[in-house]
């Protein structure tokens, strides 16, 4: 499985603080924002990534993450030249993707559950067709809603419903056969002008062959496309940090406990950190343990 992050869009609803950098960039209380869903790929063992981001910060993403060696990966770019849409995603992706399934995460989407990398990888294994990953919300107007069966079954899914048939929004997280290639070309644009990740997802919806994984109440998950979002879910990431004395989305702890990369590398990554970050102490500490 191949994973793909997008970070595109031009973060209208942040602005001024997307002024002058993306999105994605931006600080989620210790990290930059990126980091959370590389480290939810990284979680589901996923070590080829593409990273697509527009033509004015592509260049910032290489440079914070380079070719991802130092941590494991094979990381790869590509530019968004328009933001059409997260569909377009699977269109750039193309080459990279080759024949392999794919997991698409969006760059502003941060996801934490204690069980979360077990079924992210029981999910990768077991994929047919399409899984959707659900979140319970109480503004489901502003996001993909799906409404299911008794049986669990999706029977609809509605992009930013103005009467929302559920509170089950379908998060930013998707994973794909290779089929998502073929019908992501036969998409047209929406009313706003975007190819809909809602209407490929509903190809497989219409089809039988996507799965609704409700991530339920033991999970958090934040989109952070607003001011406020933005500050909630860094100090949801703030609090379990202090209070456990663990870090989120510490992408060179998840390669060294994967085993991307030994306790050598993550010392060596420590010390380039500085003796002054504490992100970087965190890691020299790991690294001793
Ligand atoms: C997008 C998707 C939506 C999904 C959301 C998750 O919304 O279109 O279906 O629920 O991401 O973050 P957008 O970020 O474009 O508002």
């Amino acid at each position: 499985m191949r994973g793909i992050v997008l970070a595109g869009g031009a973060g209208t609803r942040l602005r001024p603080v997307t002024g002058i950098t993306s999105k994605q960039l931006l600080p989620v209380y210790n990290k930059p924002m990126v980091y959370y869903p590389l480290s939810v790929l990284m979680h589901a063992g996923i070590q080829d990534i593409l990273i697509i981001s527009s033509p004015k910060y592509i260049g910032a993403f290489q440079e914070l993450l380079g070719d991802g060696h130092r941590i494991g990966l094979d990381l790869h770019y590509a530019v968004q030249q328009h933001p059409d849409g997260l569909a377009d995603a699977l269109r750039l992706g193309r080459d990279f993707i080759g024949g392999e399934q794919i997991a698409l995460i969006l760059g502003d989407n941060i996801f934490y559950g204690h069980q979360l990398p077990t079924l992210l990888q029981r999910e990768r294994e077991s994929l047919s067709g399409c899984t959707l990953f659900g979140y319970p919300v109480a503004d489901p107007e502003r996001y993909g809603i799906a409404e299911l069966d008794k049986d669990g079954k999706i029977v609809s899914i509605k992009e930013k419903p103005e009467k929302p048939t559920s509170n089950l929004a379908v998060t930013g997280l998707y994973f794909y056969d290779n089929d998502a290639i073929s019908m992501a070309d036969e998409l047209t644009p929406s009313p706003r002008g975007e190819l809909e990740i809602t209407d490929l997802n509903l190809n497989y919806v219409e089809s039988c062959r996507a799965r609704l994984v409700n991530l339920g109440r033991g999970s958090a998950w934040f989109d952070t496309g607003t001011h406020d979002s933005l500050l909630e879910a860094a100090t949801f990431v703030q609090i379990i940090e202090k209070r456990q004395g663990i870090r989120i989305a510490c992408i060179e702890e998840i390669a060294y406990r994967m085993g991307f990369i030994d306790a050598v590398q993550l010392s060596a990554i420590g010390d380039s950190l500085g003796p002054t970050s504490d992100y970087g102490q965190y890691i020299l500490d790991l690294a001793a343990a």
